[in-house]
């Protein structure tokens, strides 16, 4: 694994086996479960916008790794009267040992982690939410074994950080991901049709039915991403087609799950009988799935189990 995780791209294929395989074992057994790679190790959480689950998530996860989490709200920090990115990652990696960002412009984390001699991890901007996906993928693999060929329909908008970071896991995966939206929220075809990102069966249809047939799984995100109020009521309107509801849910396979990073909007982008039909809804398993897999990216940023993983699979094999 490289040095950060600002965005699904910066891992292969094989970093995304190791934290799926890791994450599984570290769910298994979490009250047992003995390596400590950040014993005696601080992890900064510098975080300018709103957050449950990812706070929450790396909070615990990184006490479980015996590390202290030291919880910064960037508008406390001098960054919030003009100390720049570089410097404040200059010196805060004299003093923490790995940091924890979630800002607006993914431009802000890029200085920070280009400045930082420690690992950075993006925790959502406006532009990635890499943390996410990889809790998704790993859902995914939980329920349907394999993730290559996995159909997955993802509908709303398509702009946001949540579809950018699908289409690049898409990529690293193999899912067969279908988008759909109006043309207003269409996807960066740029981060689709780029050759260098791996593989990936990616397409953007405007019609929500169709994007649904033969769907395992569907996805949706809230209309309004963090920072985007001012556009709600023109969101609304617009994304009003791509709601998920239960006529929608019985256009896809029989056995269709659905998901949704959470905080939702019950009754916008989700109706509450989709969101809580305990048959098919799994965000709550994706929810979880947060905590297991940063602590695999964690341990694995911190060597010891990483290349312990390494080391049995060597003997193994
Ligand atoms: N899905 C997600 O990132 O949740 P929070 O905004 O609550 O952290």
């Amino acid at each position: 694994m490289q040095k950060d995780l600002l965005t699904i791209e910066e891992l292969c294929e094989n970093d995304l086996n190791e934290i799926i395989s890791l994450a599984s074992k570290m769910k298994l057994k979490r009250d047992e479960w003995k390596p400590r790679p950040l014993e005696g190790k601080s992890v900064g959480m510098i975080f300018s916008k709103s957050s449950t689950r990812t706070r929450v998530s790396f909070e615990v996860g990184i006490r479980e790794l015996g590390g202290n989490s030291i919880f910064m709200d960037m508008s406390d920090l001098q960054l919030n009267r003009g100390e720049t990115f570089a410097d404040t990652a200059r010196v805060l990696s004299r003093y923490l040992h790995a940091a924890v960002i979630r800002t607006s412009k993914h431009d802000y984390v890029v200085e920070f982690a280009k400045a930082a001699n420690i690992p950075v991890i993006n925790a959502l901007t406006d532009s990635f939410h890499p943390c996410q996906i990889l809790a998704d993928l790993f859902t995914i693999y939980e329920y349907s074994e394999r993730l290559d060929g996995v159909r997955l329909a993802y509908l709303g908008d398509c702009s946001n950080n949540i579809a950018n970071s699908l289409i690049l896991g898409a990529k690293l995966s193999g899912l067969k991901l279908t988008l759909s939206s109006p043309e207003e929220f269409s996807p960066d075809f740029n981060l689709i049709r780029n050759p260098d990102m791996g593989r990936g069966d990616i397409r953007w249809v405007k019609n929500p039915s169709e994007a649904v047939q033969g769907a395992d799984y569907i996805y949706t995100d809230v209309w309004v991403s963090m920072g985007f109020e001012k556009e709600t009521k023109r969101r609304i309107e617009l994304l009003d087609g791509y709601r998920i509801n239960r006529d929608i849910v019985n256009e896809a396979s029989p056995g269709v799950k659905i998901m949704h990073c959470l905080p939702a909007h019950r009754g916008e982008e989700i109706t509450d009988d989709v969101l809580d039909d305990s048959r098919r809804s799994i965000v709550l398993d994706q929810a979880e799935n947060r905590l297991h897999v940063q602590k695999a990216v964690l341990s694995i940023m911190f060597g010891e189990v990483g290349e312990a993983t390494k080391k049995n699979n060597k003997k193994k094999g």
